[in-house]
């Protein structure tokens, strides 16, 4: 549930400042309905990156073992789960709004067709792989962790490959890359990607 809290707090702080700066500009009262699928897509898929590398985070953490330092692994190993929970949900919400949008169109295939829409394909069609590669170690983790472990194992590391596409696509694709806040979330995230990489790496070089 706490994870799922923190989602929706941070999706309506950014629908809060959204609104604000359309009253603003467009003077009050001034109707918000029709912009809004793409103030939610872009603000779910916002929450959906941060999500995204908090999981990251804990998962590498996990391995190594650093993290148990902070938290018991009864608390990370559930924290794990309800942020993969809340994560994918996010990333429906980021998808499947832009279908209402008016102005860009989308259609289903759009959304779930690699290269089927105009609109920046390459940095599109990144966050659609990435969506399959979610909805494969959501179902592996559902369906086959204890039964074939090692088979879960491999299909998990695909996450990050999953951190790269999902980065490219909001820094190139992203309305928001210009603010000045993104900016520092993607710099956070992309250098706290690489030291956690390099951590794992030096990890397996010292069990081996
Ligand atoms: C791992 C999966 C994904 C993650 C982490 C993710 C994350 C993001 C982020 C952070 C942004 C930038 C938002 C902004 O700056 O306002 C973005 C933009 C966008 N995403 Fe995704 N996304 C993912 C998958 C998808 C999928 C499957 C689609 C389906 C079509 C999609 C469609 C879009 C579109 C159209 C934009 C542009 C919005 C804008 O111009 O601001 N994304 N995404």
């Amino acid at each position: 549930m706490i994870p799922l809290g923190i989602s929706s707090m941070f999706l309506g702080t950014y629908l809060g400042c959204a609104e604000n700066a359309l009253a603003a500009t467009s003077g009050i009262g001034q109707p918000i309905a029709s912009s809004l699928p793409w103030y939610i897509a872009r603000s779910a898929g916002i929450t959906a990156y941060i999500l995204m590398f908090c999981i990251i985070a804990l998962g590498e953490t996990m391995t190594t073992g650093s993290v148990y330092a902070l938290i018991t692994p009864v608390k990370a190993w559930t924290m794990h789960k309800y942020l993969g929970i809340a994560f994918g949900i996010m990333l429906l919400v980021h998808m499947f709004s832009l279908l209402f949008d008016t102005f860009m169109n989308f259609s289903v295939a759009n959304i779930l067709i690699p290269f089927s829409s105009s609109y920046s394909p390459v940095f599109l069609s990144m966050g659609i792989f990435g969506f399959y590669i979610v909805l494969a170690v959501l179902l592996s983790s559902l369906l086959v962790r204890l039964r074939f472990p090692s088979f879960w194992r491999y299909i998990h590391y695909l996450v990050y490959p999953l951190f790269v596409l999902g980065f490219f696509h909001g820094v190139f694709l992203g309305t928001d890359t210009t603010t000045l806040a993104m900016q520092i979330v993607y710099a956070f995230t992309g250098m706290g990607f690489i030291l956690l990489m390099l951590h794992r790496w030096r990890f397996s070089q010292l069990r081996a």
